[in-house]
């Protein structure tokens, strides 16, 4: 009899070891691996304003984010109609209106080489994290071109570098074990000074990561939210399990 309390016992911390397990994995994946972790925080709702006011204004004239609707922003970014009619929309959409743009699919291919494509979803395909760096990461070639660190040969240009400044990439010799030299990157310098510093050019990016990481899966703020009462659910239940359990052992023994 003892043996199988123990059991009952160990299946009980299994139970809740896996609980604990899955909630920590859920957060750790939140990271892709390879790129400078961005902080962005979608359940920060002034920094997705912020990133929602950038997005409108420098992003939208190129990129349409046909899954979203204007007034699921405003109940999701707590603004009233008025306010995201005032301070969001710039053309004659209505407030239930996805927000689509008016750009020609074949004549922006001829302007940049290649359409910008809609955004809805690039927060689920690439991660904030990758998009934080790729706001970071516009640098001039050396024909004067625009590029980017995380996107080789970007048909996109800096739409941001009155803020950021421009930078340019400096290299550094690098001798293999062979004894090959190359040329690698070492880090940029800016030699054009944005209206923004470093730290708040940082801030922005985050602030564009996480909204666009929003727009991916606006649903993820409520998924958040009921998760925490999911689990402790989970928790109540076994608790209330084992609580059963020793009332029908009680009668065995
Ligand atoms: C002048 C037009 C224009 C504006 C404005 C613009 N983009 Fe782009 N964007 C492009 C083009 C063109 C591409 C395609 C680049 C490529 O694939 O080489 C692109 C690509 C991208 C991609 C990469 C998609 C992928 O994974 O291939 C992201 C992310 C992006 N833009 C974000 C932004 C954000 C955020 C803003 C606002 C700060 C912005 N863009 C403003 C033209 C624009």
């Amino acid at each position: 009899m003892k043996t199988l309390q123990i059991k009952a016992r160990a299946t009980c911390l299994f139970t809740a070891a896996v609980l604990l397990l899955a909630a920590s994995f859920s957060v750790a994946l939140a990271g892709e691996a390879g790129f400078e972790r961005s902080g962005a925080n979608i359940e920060d709702t002034a920094s997705l304003q912020r990133g929602a006011k950038w997005y409108v204004n420098y992003c939208l004239g190129c990129h349409s984010l046909n899954y979203m609707r204007y007034n699921r922003l405003a109940t999701d970014l707590q603004l009233s109609d008025d306010e995201v009619m005032q301070n969001l929309v710039f053309s004659n959409a209505k407030i239930g209106d996805t927000m689509t743009i008016a750009m020609d699919e074949e004549q922006a291919e001829d302007w940049f080489g290649k359409a910008p494509p809609d955004l809805s979803l690039i927060g689920r395909s690439r991660g904030a994290d990758w998009l934080y760096a790729y706001l970071r990461g516009f640098y001039k070639d050396e024909d004067g071109s625009w590029n980017n660190s995380a996107l080789d040969n970007v048909a996109m240009p800096n739409v941001l570098w009155r803020l950021q400044g421009i930078q340019i990439p400096v290299y550094r010799e690098e001798t293999t074990e062979e004894g090959y030299t190359h040329e690698v990157l070492d880090h940029y310098e800016l030699t054009t000074q944005g209206t923004q510093s470093a730290q708040e050019y940082e801030e922005t990016a985050r602030d564009l990561a996480a909204f666009l990481e929003y727009v991916g899966e606006p649903a993820a703020l409520q998924r958040k939210s009921i998760g925490v009462w999911v689990i402790l659910f989970l928790v109540l239940f076994t608790f209330l399990a084992y609580l059963l359990k020793v009332e029908y052992w009680r009668d065995v023994h």
